[in-house]
């Protein structure tokens, strides 16, 4: 018998959002610039123009739908801070990283109809030692790496310390996406354990 331990959770958005002429046009003239392998916008409050508002209550309704129905947060009611467009074209790539200073953290896909995130394994699991296992026998229990498929407007959630990245475009496809982190108001911990913190 195989008893599988505290499993991490990421979450995809059943629903889909299709984003409007006038948000798209919007997404496609921002200011981009150079990022470590890929471009990211200049502009990091995407989310708060006006033109966004419906797009933004959708992702923050997703988010807390994962936040209760799934990690059972009940007591946390997550709003996001800032957003921003991230493009990668062919050769370009995301590198691995985490988001500071956030709880979750999303991403919604807006081009092309097939895209992915990788999220890595927290390596401290190995301590000192690094494990180079046979990567054909991967499974769930010794991967350092999951590849995770995400179709177009669909958004992906998860915890905003968990390291992700993209893996380098090999067609001549546009990779464009918008990610957005999230931080919540609400009551944790309680007052008689002196853990209580109210948001
Ligand atoms: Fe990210």
């Amino acid at each position: 018998m195989i008893v599988s331990l505290f499993p991490d959770a990421m979450y995809i958005s059943d629903d889909k959002y299709v984003l409007t002429k006038k948000q798209f046009d919007t997404i496609m003239k921002l200011d981009m610039k150079q990022n470590i392998s890929n471009k990211v916008s200049k502009e990091t409050y995407l989310l708060n123009k006006p033109t966004f508002r419906k797009l933004k209550n959708w992702l923050e309704k997703e988010t807390n739908r994962f936040a209760k129905e799934v990690l059972k947060w009940n007591s946390l009611d997550f709003y996001i801070t800032q957003s921003w467009v991230n493009v990668a074209t062919k050769g370009e790539s995301h590198h691995g990283h985490r988001h500071p200073n956030s709880m979750l953290s999303g991403v919604y896909y807006i081009s092309p109809e097939e895209c992915h995130i990788r999220m890595m394994r927290d390596t401290k699991m190995w301590g000192n030692f690094v494990f180079d296992h046979d990567p054909k026998q991967e499974n769930e229990f010794n991967t350092l790496s999951a590849k995770v498929p995400v179709e177009q407007n669909r958004v992906v959630i998860f915890l905003s310390e968990q390291v992700h990245s993209v893996d380098p475009i090999e067609d001549d496809s546009i990779r464009i996406s918008l990610a957005f982190n999230c931080f919540a108001k609400g009551n944790l911990g309680g007052r008689g354990h002196s853990s209580e913190l109210i948001l």
